[in-house]
């Protein structure tokens, strides 16, 4: 059994003060930092880049699990690289050639993850869960937090787990959208492993990231 996980996304942080948030969640237990890019184009949102991550790696240590909302998406690969992100998770449709932009981030010794939106099928994604390193099932449609939880995922969720039994697959099973303290259970109980959250981590019990956390971890 893998050890759970959580990556609160920073996109529910206070962006004026994003250094000191992060600063905040290692403290309080954060195993990743979920950093949500969005360029308005492959999403209808635009947040940050690789100059604010680059700033941001100077005062964390623990890993940046960067989740690129951005088409294209393969020509930017290097640059979230060198800024300091640790996965760098991309979608498949913003790629021409998903198994080229997987072994881009691979060879540049960085974890490769693919994010299915939920309308997007596994077997997009079947023949490279060799060479995946983390899916990250979405739970709502990418490009805001504070949505609400799409349950039909977890099927897709159960399907991954049973690949990976089947075919003695190693790869983590990220979660992420509306992850909150109701849902994480079944979650887990149907295989993911890293579950994100933002909204639940930053707004509930009064901002307590720490209680948060915990709350999560604990079910
Ligand atoms: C949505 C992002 C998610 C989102 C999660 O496009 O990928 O990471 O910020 O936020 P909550 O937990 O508020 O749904
Ligand atoms: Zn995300």
């Amino acid at each position: 059994m893998k050890k759970i996980q959580i990556s609160p996304s920073i996109l529910s942080a206070d962006f004026s003060q994003l250094g000191n948030e992060i600063k905040r969640l290692e403290k309080a237990g954060a195993d990743l930092i979920h950093v949500d890019v969005m360029d308005g184009h492959f999403v209808p949102n635009l947040t940050i880049g690789p100059p604010v991550i680059k700033a941001l790696r100077k005062n964390c240590s623990i890993k940046f699990d960067v989740h690129l909302m951005i088409s294209p998406v393969h020509k930017y690969i290097d640059a979230y690289s060198d800024a300091g992100a640790d996965i760098i998770t991309i979608h498949p449709e913003a790629t021409n050639n998903l198994i080229d932009s997987i072994k881009k981030i691979k060879n540049l010794g960085k974890k490769a993850g693919v994010s299915l939106n939920p309308k997007t099928k596994v077997n997009v994604i079947k023949d490279y869960l060799n060479e995946i390193d983390l899916v990250l099932v979405m739970s709502v449609n990418p490009g805001f937090g504070g949505q609400k939880f799409m349950p039909e995922v977890l099927d897709k969720i159960k399907e991954l787990k049973d690949i990976q039994i089947k075919k003695n697959i190693d790869f983590d099973i990220e979660i992420d959208g509306g992850i909150n303290f109701d849902n994480s259970k079944i979650a887990i109980e149907a295989g993911a492993n890293i579950l994100v959250s933002g909204t639940t981590i930053f707004k509930s019990n009064n901002g307590d990231i720490k209680k948060n956390i915990d709350l999560l971890k604990s079910k």
